[in-house]
């Protein structure tokens, strides 16, 4: 039987690159398909600024010339198979250069512009076609549209088809038409509010919805949270209308990377029946690590994360005096991002040292030793397509404080002490206050329903986050787009 063939296109992708989310979806989930039916890889860009350690292994597979933009540009290919995952990387270092995968909204329009055009452009040069492009994210919104443009020319492109998941619908790469049809190469056909154009400007996010053959977004609730005005980022009319073409799909987690038994950026690694011995080791670990008091008994409440409004960290910062005064807490921040949030943790950690520490910088080994040691994973989002922080602590029996926003909602179940029931604690509105409340509440339950809380820790290690009932239904999405595919292959007169 011939197997289904789908490129994930992505702008990030561990372990070659990171900045959130996105990269630990489009480099973990290809690894869980059913390898008999689906052969799936992904293309992303060859960034100068991925590691030294991984360049080296990419082995060059073809190169071209191509115009864009108004210049002519070399394009290269390189391959490297990961733990049994082939990946494609597009070279221009005229391109991807610079020391982080993204620069400012104007020149990464033209930057994954063409990246967008490069991954159609050199499929027919690989012994390999797509029947499905899967695309993530707004850099990869172009796709579809190109894939209707100038590439249905060339028969090798017909019918192929295309998936576009959001993972955040805030960012949509958006800029004047006049620009942007420079940039893209793109025709005024294409710039009008049916197609691109939104609100008066062109929009790549736009060109992936109207043009994909589905929709998908990484949460149910997401799903139906975007087609409302609050969360719809001025697309919730367009979702309405697509309603039918899409469908929440949530995030799982590499279950083998973030794995307390094995894990060795951690103190002492620990399974569900050691956990309260390991994370107890953690937690003394970290405290001495980051210069806190070192006090068995503290509530240490952990957070990672880009630092963004999307977060709620201007909840955290109204009500921070009050939090940093319940006697017995401490407060861990890795995260980095907006000058403000940055600032905001400086000061707080400047303010109640021994108790918060700020650790403004990117790091994989300490999130993962946040994650292990803290007692509590502090997320109150104003809003959170899926999050995948939250399945991260619940790996590590770390238990999740959530607003009841996105993928938040969806994941984590909120303690019911009468039932003895739950993996972790939630609130409601985006108020200040509420969250300090149910803080206070977690600290109560930790402190004087120790069993109780004790219990949840195992509950929450035992979900199961991994990524193998989303993939089965990516997989189902795949199946369906295939037998549209073959009917529109099949002539009329058969
Ligand atoms: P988002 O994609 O919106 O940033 P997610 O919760 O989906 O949020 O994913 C965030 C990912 O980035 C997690 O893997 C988290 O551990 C990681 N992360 C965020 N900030 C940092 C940091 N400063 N150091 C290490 N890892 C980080
Ligand atoms: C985005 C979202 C986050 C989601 C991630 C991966 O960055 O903010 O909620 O988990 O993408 O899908």
């Amino acid at each position: 039987m011939k197997k289904t063939n789908v490129l994930f296109a992505a702008s990030e992708c561990v372990p070659f690159i990171k900045t959130g989310g996105l990269a630990d979806v489009a480099g973990s989930l290809p690894k869980y398909f059913d390898t008999e039916k689906y052969d799936v890889r992904v293309m992303m860009p060859k960034y100068t600024c991925i590691k030294e350690s991984l360049r080296e292994k990419m082995e060059y597979v073809t190169h071209f010339y191509t115009g864009f933009c108004w210049r002519d540009q070399y394009v290269g290919l390189y391959q490297l198979k990961l733990d049994g995952v082939l990946f494609y990387f597009i070279d221009s270092e005229f391109y991807f250069n610079g020391s982080w995968p993204y620069s400012n909204v104007y020149d990464d329009i033209e930057k994954f512009s063409f990246f967008s055009r490069m991954v159609l452009s050199v499929l027919p040069l690989l012994d390999w076609k797509p029947d499905i492009i899967h695309c993530h994210d707004w850099q990869t919104g172009l796709i579809p549209v190109y894939l209707n443009d100038s590439f249905q020319g060339d028969l090798y492109y017909h019918h192929m088809k295309t998936i576009f998941t959001i993972h955040n619908l805030k960012f949509q790469g958006t800029w004047d038409v006049r620009t942007m049809m420079e940039k893209t190469g793109l025709s005024g056909y294409y710039f009008t509010p049916d197609k691109l154009e939104a609100y008066g400007n062109g929009n790549m996010l736009k060109g992936g919805l109207v043009y994909a053959d589905r929709i998908t977004t990484v949460s149910d609730t997401y799903a139906e949270e975007i087609k409302t005005p609050f969360y719809g980022e001025g697309m919730d009319g367009l979702l309405r209308a697509k309603a039918g073409s899409l469908r929440g799909i949530v995030n799982g987690i590499d279950t083998d990377f973030y794995n307390p038994e094995k894990d060795t950026d951690i103190a002492k690694t620990y399974s569900i029946k050691t956990a309260l011995k390991g994370k107890a080791a953690n937690k003394e670990a970290l405290q001495e690590e980051l210069g806190l008091e070192k006090k068995p008994d503290a509530f240490m409440v952990g957070i990672v994360s880009r630092l963004t409004d999307q977060k709620g960290f201007d909840l955290i910062d109204c009500v921070m005096h009050e939090i940093c005064d319940l006697p017995n807490i401490q407060v861990v921040i890795l995260g980095t991002g907006e000058k403000r949030y940055e600032d905001m943790f400086r000061y707080y950690a400047s303010l109640y040292p021994g108790k918060v520490s700020a650790n403004i910088y990117y790091s994989e080994a300490l999130s993962h030793r946040i994650y292990a040691g803290c007692d509590a994973f502090l997320m109150p989002s104003l809003f959170e397509p899926c999050g995948l922080s939250q399945l991260m602590s619940l790996r590590y029996g770390t238990l999740p404080i959530v607003r009841e926003t996105g993928g938040l909602k969806d994941t984590v179940e909120a303690y019911n002490e009468i039932t003895n029931e739950g993996t972790g604690f939630s609130f409601r509105n985006y108020n200040a206050h509420e969250m300090l409340g149910i803080i206070r509440y977690a600290k109560h339950v930790y402190e004087n329903q120790r069993t109780n809380w004790d219990e949840m820790v195992v509950r929450a290690m035992k979900q199961d986050f991994s990524w193998a009932a989303s993939a089965k239904k990516y997989q189902a999405l795949y199946d369906e787009l295939m037998e549209e595919k073959i009917v529109e292959e099949t002539p009329a007169d058969l």
